[in-house]
């Protein structure tokens, strides 16, 4: 395996890397701080960026900073279910048991999140996933389920996360209703050149590397093919390490990277 020949504690790039893990790049950090200053004035934001830019690595950083005594988590990726399913879940993380009819259902996980905040002094906070697949009636209906006639401050926090047309979508006349009530956007960009020399080496140091396995035309090659997506980075890492291994190279250079790069295709 790669990993011996390379002297590899583990495979890097773990799928459940640790966010203290992570790598403090200049737009992860510019991220979390957004949503922390959506955390103390609550509402709704929304952080959006191109696919493989670290999105739901970074919602899950926000979601593990959350102290558990004062903040109740609901996570919902757009991807894996119908809206009602969406509804429904909302009111069992609220601890409801789901009413049938839709306009119950609201008014109920209304009444669970306000209760969860005022009696309880728990703030909900729900992170929606994927959202760039939600369809117009879910964001009309977003719009209408998260309007409070509270007179202090907002007691939920919703974080909407997606693709950057969603921003377009959302800038639309009919979303209106939902778009003027989102208080903190946030856009992600690909890492730069120099930080995907530090991401690529803090990666591989995480996998128990103890000297640099690629040369530096090699990491030029990746970063300029990547254009700093991590998760092209991730894959294109990996595959120039079993391409190296395969070649019984003891560093990664500029022909193994672009064999990689022909392998997948891009
Ligand atoms: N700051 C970081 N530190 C360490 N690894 C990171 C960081 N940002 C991103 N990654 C890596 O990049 C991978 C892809 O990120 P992620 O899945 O969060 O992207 P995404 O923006 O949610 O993409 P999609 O739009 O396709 O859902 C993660 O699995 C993680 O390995
Ligand atoms: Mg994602």
């Amino acid at each position: 395996m790669y990993k011996s020949f390379y002297s590899l504690a583990k495979a890097p790039f773990s799928k459940d890397i640790n966010p203290k893990d992570a790598y403090g790049s200049k737009d992860y950090q510019g991220a979390l701080g957004a949503l922390q200053y959506l955390q103390k004035s609550k509402g709704m934001g929304l952080l959006i960026g191109d696919p493989g830019v670290g999105k739901t690595f970074t919602l899950r950083s926000f979601r593990e900073s959350l102290n558990p005594a004062l903040y109740h988590v609901v996570y919902f990726p757009l991807s894996t279910g119908g809206v009602m399913d969406f509804y429904r879940g909302l009111a069992y993380g609220l601890g409801e048991e789901p009413k049938f009819r839709k306009v119950d259902l609201f008014r109920q996980i209304q009444q669970g999140i306000e209760r969860m905040a005022v009696d309880r002094k728990i703030t909900p906070v729900f992170i929606l996933d994927e959202m760039h697949m939600a369809k117009d009636a879910f964001l009309q209906d977003l719009a209408i389920l998260f309007n409070f006639q509270m007179d202090s401050s907002n007691p939920f926090i919703l974080v909407m996360a997606g693709l950057p047309h969603l921003k377009s979508r959302l800038a639309l006349n009919h979303h209106r209703p939902l778009s003027q009530r989102v208080i903190m956007k946030y856009e992600i960009q690909p890492l730069s050149r120099e930080e995907v020399t530090f991401y690529l080496e803090h990666h591989m140091k995480l996998a128990g590397s103890k000297m640099p396995i690629f040369t530096e035309p090699a990491i030029e090659t990746i970063a300029t093919r990547s254009q700093g997506w991590p998760r092209v980075i991730n894959t294109l890492t990996v595959n120039s390490l079993l391409f190296g291994f395969q070649m019984k190279k003891e560093q990664i250079d500029e022909e193994v990277v672009r064999m990689a790069i022909e392998d997948m295709g891009l």
